[in-house]
Formats: C-alpha cells, structure tokens, sequence
C-alpha cells in the first residue's frame, strides 16, 4: 500500500519513519516533507493546505491511506473532502478539527459535558473583554479564538498585560479574523503533560504520556516556541491520574463531540495542567503533538498502520497497543534567533556521528544544499534517544545531541530535568 504523509516538519518525518516500518507499507510520500526524511519518503511539492492538490495526487498516484500531521488541513476539510471522492484518510472531520481551531467552542463543549477545565468567559467585543479583565484582575489568559499557530495565548500576570493581549488581538488583528472572538481565563498553576489518545469516534485508547517544554530558554524562560524537546512518559502524570483523565476528560470529551454532530476520529491530545484540584483542560489539539510524537512515536511497538486502519474501520475498541518499556527524549535544535527571526542556509554537521551514537534524528527545518543539508526553519532537528529510564535517555540524547553543530546552533541543556523530581 502507497501512504501519503501530509506536512513537512518533525511530527511527519516521524510518521514517515514509524509508517515506513509496517510491513503493509510498499511506499511513503510526504507533502512537502522535508530534505531529512528523502531517505525514507518521496517528498511531493505540495503545501500541506493545499487540500485541492493533495487530493489530485492521492487519486492520481492511487494512495491507499494519507496521514495528516497539521491542525491547517484538518480545519480546512481535507478529511472530508478526501471521504467525499472515496479515499481512506487518517484525521479528524473539519467538524470534528474545530475542537482545536475554536477556542470558544471547546470551552462550551468542556461547560456542556462538565469536563474540568479553568473558568472563563468569551467575547466578541474588546470593550467588554477589557471590562470583565479590569473586574476580575490578574493573573488571567487571553486567548484568541482561532488558529494562531501556537502564538494566540497570552498569559497575563498583571491587568495591563491583559489589557494589551485584547488590543493586540482584537483592535491590531495580530491574528487576522482568528480574533474576531476571544477567551479570557482563569490562571491554573501546576505542571503540564501531553495526553494524546487514539479514538475512532466511540473507543479511545491513550497513549503514552509526555511533557513538551515550550519556552526557548533553560528553566522554562524566554518567549514561548512550539516546542524545545519533549519526554515519555512523563512521571508527574502518576497511575493514579490515568483513570480520572479518561473517565472525565477523554471519554467525556469524543462522547460530547458525538452528541454534538461532530464524531471525532483521530487522534485527540489533551493538554492538561496537574493543578492541586486535579487534571484541567488547557487546550485540545486534533492531531499528534510536535515535538510530543517523536518522544511517544518512538515507543510505540505496535503497526501504526494496524491501528490506523482500525481507527477508519470503526474497530479500535478493545484493540491490544503495546509500548516499549524504555523511556524517551527528544531534543529540539534551533536556529540562532529563533523563536523571532533567523537565518537559513547554515550547513549541519554531525548527523552520522549522532546516529551512530544511538539516536534517531528527525529533521524539521531542513534542506538540501550541494550534497549537504542545511539548516531552513527555527525548529531544525528533533534528537531522539531511548534509555531504561529518563535520566538514562537524556544522557543518551545530549551525547548525540553534542555530535550535531552548526553556525549558530541553540538547544535546551534542560529537557526532561522536570522529570527528576518525580523519580527521586
Ligand atoms: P494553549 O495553546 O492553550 O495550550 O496555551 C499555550 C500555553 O499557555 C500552555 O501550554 C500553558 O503553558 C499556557 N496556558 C494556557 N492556558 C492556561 C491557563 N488557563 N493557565 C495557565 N497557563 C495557561
Ligand atoms: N507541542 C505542542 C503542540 O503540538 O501543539
């Protein structure tokens, strides 16, 4: 069977790696795809939100299942439309992907369904938003409505930090019409975990935990990214939580979507804060998380293909999914100035010798250049590593991680020390 994987960053280059391995996989192709995975799949020229063209292809070259990375396509229907001209595709329903591309709908669905997360209220009016911030203080978050890619968060800590997030959504329309409305929401403090689960509408099946880190600088400082490493599973998400978040926040969840017309299928990835109240929603996302799928992906024993075609056949429920015991980290490497602006072009070096120190190396932001691969976004390489523990893995990682340079090379020293507490 011909697959087709649909983006071109470092959760593809893993879908790619993992799909590649299934022994019902004859050929994988990836729109844009990326220079690192060449090896591995037939890059297509193709925007990811391209969803005309992307189904053109996948008729033309007789794909037997597309697979899609971004939440874009999936908000713009790429899954239906797929449906519609009789092709089997892997995501959730434009109705279903607006669990992430809405802010407010997801809160009205967590107030329906009594799903824990923080209070809030929503506007389509900066005066009134502004005077609902000025009743109630600081801290709050003020979050666009709609997709903002990772940026249309803000998290206030004094009132005219929450003030300003209004203006910059609303008055400047930073994020064009994705702030016609907004959310502002109560503060939770705790720790964060990724929990992404597997759901074919009816059963979900979690998966491993992890724990992104998204600011760009150690001790979680500096501005937000879209992810400087990850780790699985993550301690702090204790056996204990696991039947609370699925009989209250998962369950609950798809079985709210379904009463609401909007069957979601897919994969659902619950971003939860561990307050000292219990697990709250902070987010959902209508994909795997990135750079959370490299640190899970990697443990993931079972044929993704198997539980993909599961998902589409309605036959998830009772499905055995089996993990590797091991414990994983990811490393992102970045481009100097990134998460603002930076440069492209720079050659990496040390790929092989990190690969032959042990890790995996998704590529993200690269390209190939004269025989060499260069650097060609902020997010650039996603080092991954297993180990019997976690402090295990981050050695292994960070011994790779040291192979790897270029001219102006940035990481975390830090990913997965979080984790530690919890182990000792
Ligand atoms: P989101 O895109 O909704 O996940 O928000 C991005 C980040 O903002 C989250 O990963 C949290 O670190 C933070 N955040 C979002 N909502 C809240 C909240 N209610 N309280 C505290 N931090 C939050
Ligand atoms: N790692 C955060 C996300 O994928 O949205």
């Amino acid at each position: 069977m011909k697959v087709l994987v649909v983006g071109g960053g470092g959760r593809e280059h893993t879908l790619v790696w993992k799909l590649k391995q299934s022994p019902r996989v004859t050929e994988v192709y990836c729109a844009p795809g990326n220079a690192g995975m060449a090896g591995e799949a037939v890059c297509v020229k193709i925007g990811a939100e391209d969803v005309d063209a992307l189904l053109k292809f996948a008729l033309d070259e007789g794909i037997g299942l597309t697979v899609v990375g971004p939440e874009a396509p999936l908000t713009l229907g790429i899954v239906d439309k797929f449906r519609a001209a009789g092709l089997r595709i892997f995501g959730a329903s434009q109705k279903a992907a607006a669990l992430e591309g809405s802010k407010v709908l997801a809160k009205e669905i967590m107030a329906k369904y009594n799903i824990p997360t923080a209070g809030y209220a929503d506007f389509t009016d900066a005066a009134k938003a502004a005077a609902y911030i000025r009743e109630n203080g600081a801290p709050c978050v003020v979050k666009a409505d709609g997709l903002a890619a990772g940026k249309g968060v803000i998290v206030a800590m004094d009132e005219q930090a929450a003030l300003d997030a209004v203006k910059l959504i609303m008055e400047d329309r930073a994020f064009g019409d994705s702030g016609n409305r907004l959310v502002v929401e109560e503060y939770l403090e705790g720790e964060e975990v990724s929990i992404l689960a597997f759901t074919d509408g009816t059963a979900v099946i979690p998966m491993v935990s992890s724990q992104d880190h998204k600011r760009i600088f150690d001790n979680d400082e500096g501005p937000n990214t879209g992810g400087m490493g990850a780790y699985s599973p993550a301690p702090v998400y204790t056996k204990d939580l696991e039947p609370f978040v699925f009989d209250k926040i998962l369950v609950p969840t798809i079985e709210g979507m379904r009463a609401e017309g909007r069957t979601y299928e897919g994969v659902i990835y619950a971003g939860l804060m561990i307050t000292k109240d219990g697990p709250k929603v902070l987010e959902y996302n209508a994909r795997f998380g990135d750079p959370e799928t490299q640190a899970v992906l990697i443990r993931l024993e079972t044929d993704l293909v198997d539980i993909i075609e599961a998902i589409i056949d309605k036959k998830l429920a009772g499905m055995d999914i089996k993990w590797h015991e091991e414990s994983a980290v990811c490393v992102v490497m970045a481009a100097g100035g990134y998460p603002g602006s930076y440069s492209k072009g720079a050659v990496i070096s040390g790929l092989d010798e990190a690969a032959a120190a042990g890790a995996t190396v998704f590529h993200a932001g690269t390209a190939a250049k004269d025989g060499q691969i260069v650097t060609n976004g902020g997010r650039v390489l996603g080092v991954t590593a297993l180990g019997k523990t976690i402090p295990e893995a981050i050695s292994n990682v960070y011994k790779a991680v040291e192979k790897i340079t270029w001219d102006g090379v940035q990481y975390r020293k830090d990913i997965g020390r979080k984790a530690l507490k919890h182990l000792r």
